[in-house]
């Protein structure tokens, strides 16, 4: 197949890798990065232009677009590919405010029944001040919009709420103020041609910039797959109680959803909570999960764009557990620091059941990589367990060498050792 994947992240590069594993397919990714470059050819394109990316895909003859990240979902992208009649992987517009609107995703759930946090939305600092005192803390504060990871903060402090709610109108949004869920969370991918639903499997992902979950919000520092401690019937109850009521909503609504339902779950005290859905894969949770899935990704995915996922029946898993942890630059996720030389990504990529997924790296005019952006690379590690795809990941980790780069180091630790 001629395959054409949007976006330049980690993510991105994991989407490619799987399809390049399984062989025989000509690999195209805009904008990638120059960890794709290696196994797919580049080309430019504007990710927001819908109309750009249809003249793309139809110029070098795609089979199968794959759209990476939320902003050219939520901008239309999808509708303008299919618009042209070439099979695209990724919901419409329209159904894209389950991610890109949070009160459209809760207005969603609570139709469908589906099990999540009370909420309220505020549009004034008199609105917020009084869903604060109503739920009372640990203060759960949301962006409505889309923030890229960064829009929630969770707070015993209502001053520092109350302020986040400010900043929100600030720029002109409006908040969700929610009552707060406690207990492990979990990504469960869902893909779904807007009828059939099919899991994948369960992984979790670190979320806080520091060790033991302290620091604030990022996009995610690392994340496993499996999850050894999870109820063993977890996925059927996400099937049954989140995503296909969800996706039946959807349809019903007149906006069928298409693509990936990421559902973001907390196992609460009072059982199964969702806690977000995003409308594409999770960066760094698809790293994992991708290693993993041995049926070949481009079926599944061509199947979910073209309305056969039905066929497609169950999916296959390696026996092997992956471990993946992300190599951040200095300052973020406030304000990453740009342009230190990255250097070790061949050596680590040389150790067996190790490999380098980029995010934010570029070539500088000498041909060097260079940090570009907040997350500058994932370090993916499969082992026969927990605790041997771990070693493999920070080995990975230790080889590479960032100026100031930071990464977690506790990523799938109490789960390795099984507590
Ligand atoms: P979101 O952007 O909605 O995924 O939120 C980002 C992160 O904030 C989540 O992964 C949780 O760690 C945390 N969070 C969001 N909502 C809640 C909540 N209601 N209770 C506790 N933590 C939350
Ligand atoms: N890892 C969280 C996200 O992709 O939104």
């Amino acid at each position: 197949m001629r395959i054409l994947v949007l976006g330049a992240g980690a993510r991105e590069h994991g989407i490619v890798h799987a399809f390049h594993r399984e062989g025989g397919h000509q690999l195209f990714a805009a904008p990638g990065n120059p960890g794709i470059g290696r196994l797919a050819e580049l080309r430019e394109v504007d990710l927001a232009s819908g109309p750009a990316v249809a003249y793309l895909a139809c110029k070098i003859k795609a089979d199968l677009v794959v759209i990476g990240p939320e902003a050219p979902l939520t901008d239309g992208v999808a509708d303008a590919v299919r618009a042209v009649k070439i099979p695209c992987f990724g919901p419409s517009a329209a159904a894209a405010r389950l991610e890109s609107s949070k009160s459209f995703a809760k207005e969603v759930m609570a139709a469908a029944g589906v099990p999540t946090a009370a909420a309220r939305v505020a549009a004034t600092r008199d609105e917020a001040a009084a869903a604060l005192d109503e739920f009372g803390p640990p203060y759960v504060v949301k962006n409505d919009g889309l923030a890229a990871g960064k829009g929630v903060v969770v707070t015993d402090s209502r001053p520092a709420a109350l302020a986040h709610a400010q900043a929100c109108f600030d720029t002109g949004a409006q908040v969700v103020i929610e009552e707060y869920l406690d207990g492990p969370e979990v990504s469960l991918f869902c893909v779904t041609d807007g009828e059939t639903v099919l899991p994948l499997a369960p992984a979790q992902d670190f979320k806080r910039a520091l060790d033991n979950d302290e620091g604030p919000n990022t996009g995610g520092m690392g994340a496993y797959s499996p999850l050894p401690w999870a109820p063993g019937d977890l996925t059927d109850q996400v099937l049954d109680r989140v995503a296909r009521p969800t996706i039946a909503q959807m349809a019903a609504l007149g906006v069928p959803f298409q693509g990936l339902l990421y559902c973001g779950l907390a196992l609460t005290s009072k059982g199964l909570r969702v806690v977000e859905f995003n409308v594409r894969f999770g960066d760094p949770e698809a790293q994992v999960v991708l290693a993993r899935l041995a049926t070949p990704l481009s079926k599944v995915l061509l199947a979910a764009a073209t309305g056969t996922l039905a066929q497609v029946g169950s999916l296959d898993w390696s026996e092997d557990a992956a471990v993946t942890v992300v190599l951040a630059a200095a300052g973020y996720p406030g304000s990453p620091r740009l342009g230190d030389l990255i250097s070790g990504v061949d050596a680590a990529d040389g150790i067996p059941g190790v490999y380098v997924l980029q995010a934010g790296a570029k070539l500088d005019g000498a041909g060097c990589l260079v940090s570009a952006g907040g997350r500058v690379l994932s370090v993916v590690g499969l082992g026969r367990n927990l605790a041997a795809a771990r070693d493999r990941a920070y080995a990975g980790i230790s080889s590479i060498h960032l100026d100031g780069g930071r990464h977690r180091t506790d990523i799938a630790l109490r789960a390795a050792l099984g507590k």
